[in-house]
Protein backbone atom coordinates (compact mmCIF):
# COMPACT_ATOMS: atom_id res chain seq x y z
CA UNK A 1 0.00 0.00 0.00
CA UNK A 2 1.27 3.20 -1.00
CA UNK A 3 0.81 5.95 1.39
CA UNK A 4 0.96 9.51 -0.16
CA UNK A 5 0.37 11.90 3.11
CA UNK A 6 0.26 10.87 6.42
CA UNK A 7 -0.13 13.66 9.18
CA UNK A 8 -0.34 13.61 13.35
CA UNK A 9 -3.59 15.05 14.16
CA UNK A 10 -4.10 14.99 18.02
CA UNK A 11 -3.32 13.48 21.07
CA UNK A 12 -5.50 11.80 23.55
CA UNK A 13 -4.14 11.86 27.53
CA UNK A 14 -7.45 11.37 29.33
CA UNK A 15 -10.40 9.07 29.53
CA UNK A 16 -13.21 10.11 26.76
CA UNK A 17 -11.02 13.05 25.36
CA UNK A 18 -10.32 12.05 22.07
CA UNK A 19 -10.02 13.57 19.10
CA UNK A 20 -13.51 13.45 17.01
CA UNK A 21 -14.20 10.22 15.08
CA UNK A 22 -13.96 10.73 11.24
CA UNK A 23 -12.35 7.64 9.31
CA UNK A 24 -11.95 4.50 10.45
CA UNK A 25 -9.02 3.98 13.13
CA UNK A 26 -6.82 1.19 13.31
CA UNK A 27 -5.15 0.57 17.17
CA UNK A 28 -1.34 0.11 17.38
CA UNK A 29 -1.19 -2.00 20.93
CA UNK A 30 1.86 -3.63 22.82
CA UNK A 31 3.83 -3.74 25.88
CA UNK A 32 6.53 -0.70 26.07
CA UNK A 33 9.22 -0.74 23.54
CA UNK A 34 7.51 -3.62 22.11
CA UNK A 35 8.03 -1.64 18.48
CA UNK A 36 4.45 0.48 17.93
CA UNK A 37 6.25 3.61 16.57
CA UNK A 38 8.42 2.13 14.64
CA UNK A 39 6.06 -0.16 12.95
CA UNK A 40 3.59 2.97 12.34
CA UNK A 41 6.62 4.57 10.82
CA UNK A 42 7.77 1.40 8.58
CA UNK A 43 3.91 1.21 7.61
CA UNK A 44 4.21 5.02 6.49
CA UNK A 45 6.49 4.34 4.22
CA UNK A 46 9.71 5.32 6.34
CA UNK A 47 7.83 8.43 7.36
CA UNK A 48 8.83 9.34 10.64
CA UNK A 49 5.91 10.56 12.28
CA UNK A 50 5.37 8.24 15.29
CA UNK A 51 8.36 9.32 17.95
CA UNK A 52 10.54 5.97 18.84
CA UNK A 53 12.77 5.95 21.67
CA UNK A 54 15.16 3.60 23.18
CA UNK A 55 13.32 4.28 26.69
CA UNK A 56 10.65 2.59 27.48
CA UNK A 57 7.55 3.48 28.61
CA UNK A 58 7.82 7.25 26.93
CA UNK A 59 4.77 7.45 25.28
CA UNK A 60 2.00 7.89 27.61
CA UNK A 61 -0.86 8.83 25.37
CA UNK A 62 -2.49 7.76 22.16
CA UNK A 63 -1.65 9.64 19.16
CA UNK A 64 -3.98 9.89 16.29
CA UNK A 65 -2.43 10.43 12.97
CA UNK A 66 -4.08 10.17 9.74
CA UNK A 67 -3.65 8.96 6.70
CA UNK A 68 -4.04 9.44 3.26
CA UNK A 69 -7.59 11.10 4.60
CA UNK A 70 -8.77 7.17 4.46
CA UNK A 71 -8.04 6.29 7.79
CA UNK A 72 -6.37 7.24 11.34
CA UNK A 73 -3.60 5.09 12.85
CA UNK A 74 -3.49 5.19 16.43
CA UNK A 75 -0.42 4.68 18.38
CA UNK A 76 -1.40 3.63 22.14
CA UNK A 77 0.33 3.93 24.98
CA UNK A 78 2.90 0.63 25.85
CA UNK A 79 2.29 -1.20 28.98
CA UNK A 80 3.85 -3.68 31.16
CA UNK A 81 7.34 -1.38 31.83
CA UNK A 82 8.12 -1.29 35.93
CA UNK A 83 9.81 1.87 36.23
CA UNK A 84 7.21 4.36 34.94
CA UNK A 85 5.58 6.04 37.89
CA UNK A 86 2.71 4.23 39.56
CA UNK A 87 0.01 6.58 38.75
CA UNK A 88 1.17 6.55 35.47
CA UNK A 89 0.48 2.66 35.13
CA UNK A 90 -2.71 2.64 37.00
CA UNK A 91 -3.91 5.72 34.34
CA UNK A 92 -2.79 2.94 31.16
CA UNK A 93 -6.04 1.32 31.72
CA UNK A 94 -8.76 3.58 32.02
CA UNK A 95 -7.17 5.59 29.25
CA UNK A 96 -6.95 2.46 27.15
CA UNK A 97 -10.27 0.48 27.41
CA UNK A 98 -11.78 4.05 27.65
CA UNK A 99 -10.46 4.49 23.84
CA UNK A 100 -10.70 0.80 22.62
CA UNK A 101 -14.78 0.67 24.31
CA UNK A 102 -16.30 3.56 22.96
CA UNK A 103 -15.03 4.10 19.74
CA UNK A 104 -17.59 3.09 17.14
CA UNK A 105 -14.82 3.58 14.09
CA UNK A 106 -12.33 1.50 15.69
CA UNK A 107 -11.94 -1.30 12.67
CA UNK A 108 -9.11 -3.19 14.15
CA UNK A 109 -6.41 -3.79 16.52
CA UNK A 110 -3.02 -4.32 15.71
CA UNK A 111 -1.57 -6.90 18.84
CA UNK A 112 2.69 -6.40 18.51
CA UNK A 113 4.33 -9.10 20.65
CA UNK A 114 8.13 -8.99 20.99
CA UNK A 115 9.00 -12.24 18.96
CA UNK A 116 10.92 -13.42 22.08
CA UNK A 117 9.01 -13.48 24.44
CA UNK A 118 5.43 -14.51 23.12
CA UNK A 119 1.96 -13.75 24.55
CA UNK A 120 2.14 -13.04 28.23
CA UNK A 121 -1.16 -12.53 30.60
CA UNK A 122 -1.60 -8.56 29.45
CA UNK A 123 -1.32 -10.22 26.02
CA UNK A 124 -4.05 -12.65 26.81
CA UNK A 125 -6.31 -9.74 28.73
CA UNK A 126 -6.05 -7.59 25.56
CA UNK A 127 -7.68 -10.63 23.29
CA UNK A 128 -10.17 -11.12 25.99
CA UNK A 129 -10.90 -6.95 25.61
CA UNK A 130 -10.88 -7.58 21.93
CA UNK A 131 -13.57 -10.41 21.95
CA UNK A 132 -15.35 -8.02 24.31
CA UNK A 133 -15.90 -5.19 21.90
CA UNK A 134 -16.27 -7.65 19.29
CA UNK A 135 -12.88 -6.28 16.89
CA UNK A 136 -10.36 -8.08 15.34
CA UNK A 137 -6.91 -8.45 16.05
CA UNK A 138 -3.77 -9.13 14.31
CA UNK A 139 -0.50 -10.66 16.25
CA UNK A 140 2.38 -9.02 14.53
CA UNK A 141 5.83 -10.63 16.06
CA UNK A 142 7.95 -7.73 15.81
CA UNK A 143 11.97 -7.46 15.76
CA UNK A 144 11.81 -11.00 14.05
CA UNK A 145 14.79 -9.38 12.38
CA UNK A 146 16.94 -10.72 15.32
CA UNK A 147 15.74 -14.39 15.31
CA UNK A 148 17.17 -16.86 13.46
CA UNK A 149 15.44 -19.16 11.43
CA UNK A 150 14.75 -22.02 13.96
CA UNK A 151 14.00 -19.33 16.55
CA UNK A 152 11.12 -17.45 13.92
CA UNK A 153 9.76 -20.02 13.52
CA UNK A 154 8.96 -21.63 17.09
CA UNK A 155 7.97 -18.05 17.78
CA UNK A 156 5.33 -17.95 14.82
CA UNK A 157 4.21 -21.91 16.02
CA UNK A 158 4.03 -20.32 19.68
CA UNK A 159 1.80 -17.53 18.53
CA UNK A 160 -0.76 -19.23 17.07
CA UNK A 161 -2.65 -20.27 20.26
CA UNK A 162 -5.21 -17.76 18.57
CA UNK A 163 -8.68 -18.72 16.02
CA UNK A 164 -7.95 -18.82 12.63
CA UNK A 165 -8.96 -15.78 11.98
CA UNK A 166 -6.64 -13.94 13.83
CA UNK A 167 -3.42 -13.78 11.41
CA UNK A 168 0.43 -14.18 13.03
CA UNK A 169 2.37 -12.08 11.08
CA UNK A 170 5.73 -12.05 11.05
CA UNK A 171 6.99 -8.30 11.07
CA UNK A 172 10.20 -6.28 11.49
CA UNK A 173 10.17 -2.42 10.92
CA UNK A 174 13.88 -2.88 9.82
CA UNK A 175 14.29 -4.83 7.16
CA UNK A 176 10.30 -4.45 6.09
CA UNK A 177 9.08 -8.02 6.46
CA UNK A 178 5.55 -8.11 6.99
CA UNK A 179 4.67 -4.90 6.35
CA UNK A 180 2.49 -6.01 2.99
CA UNK A 181 0.46 -8.52 5.01
CA UNK A 182 -0.14 -5.79 7.76
CA UNK A 183 -1.56 -3.50 4.96
CA UNK A 184 -3.66 -6.27 3.71
CA UNK A 185 -5.15 -7.47 6.77
CA UNK A 186 -5.97 -3.62 7.42
CA UNK A 187 -7.48 -2.83 4.08
CA UNK A 188 -9.36 -6.59 4.70
CA UNK A 189 -10.95 -5.01 8.10
CA UNK A 190 -12.02 -1.36 7.04
CA UNK A 191 -13.76 -3.11 4.44
CA UNK A 192 -15.75 -5.43 6.39
CA UNK A 193 -16.05 -2.01 8.55
CA UNK A 194 -17.92 -0.40 5.46
CA UNK A 195 -20.45 -2.42 5.62
CA UNK A 196 -21.56 -1.40 8.59
CA UNK A 197 -23.85 1.75 9.69
CA UNK A 198 -21.94 4.62 9.91
CA UNK A 199 -21.89 5.04 13.48
CA UNK A 200 -19.36 8.53 13.29
CA UNK A 201 -20.22 11.77 12.48
CA UNK A 202 -18.65 13.43 9.39
CA UNK A 203 -15.33 15.00 9.47
CA UNK A 204 -15.42 18.40 10.17
CA UNK A 205 -13.00 20.68 7.66
P1 LIG B 1 6.69 2.85 23.67
O1 LIG B 1 6.22 4.04 22.93
O2 LIG B 1 7.68 3.15 24.76
O3 LIG B 1 5.58 1.99 24.18
O4 LIG B 1 7.57 1.93 22.64
P2 LIG B 1 7.16 1.44 21.15
O5 LIG B 1 6.40 0.18 21.24
O6 LIG B 1 6.55 2.54 20.38
O7 LIG B 1 8.61 1.08 20.57
P3 LIG B 1 9.50 1.91 19.52
O8 LIG B 1 8.89 1.88 18.17
O9 LIG B 1 9.83 3.23 20.11
O10 LIG B 1 10.81 0.98 19.46
C1 LIG B 1 11.55 0.66 20.63
C2 LIG B 1 12.97 0.27 20.23
O11 LIG B 1 12.95 -0.94 19.45
C3 LIG B 1 13.66 1.30 19.34
O12 LIG B 1 15.01 1.36 19.73
C4 LIG B 1 13.50 0.76 17.94
O13 LIG B 1 14.53 1.17 17.08
C5 LIG B 1 13.55 -0.76 18.18
N1 LIG B 1 12.78 -1.52 17.18
C6 LIG B 1 11.48 -1.34 16.86
N2 LIG B 1 11.07 -2.21 15.93
C7 LIG B 1 12.15 -2.97 15.62
C8 LIG B 1 12.37 -4.07 14.71
O14 LIG B 1 11.48 -4.54 13.97
N3 LIG B 1 13.63 -4.62 14.69
C9 LIG B 1 14.64 -4.16 15.49
N4 LIG B 1 15.81 -4.77 15.43
N5 LIG B 1 14.46 -3.12 16.35
C10 LIG B 1 13.25 -2.53 16.42
MG1 LIG C 1 5.92 4.44 20.99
Amino acid sequence: MKVSAAAFVGAATEPGRFPPPSRPEIAFAGRSNVGKSSAINRLLGGRKLARTSNTPGRTQQLNFFDVDGRLVFVDLPGYGYARVSHAQRAAWRPLVESYLGTRGVLAGIVLLVDARRGLEDEEHALLDFAAAIERPVALVATKIDKLNRRERDRTVAALRVAPASMPVIPFSAVTGEGVDVVWRTIAAWTEEQRGVPARAPRRRS
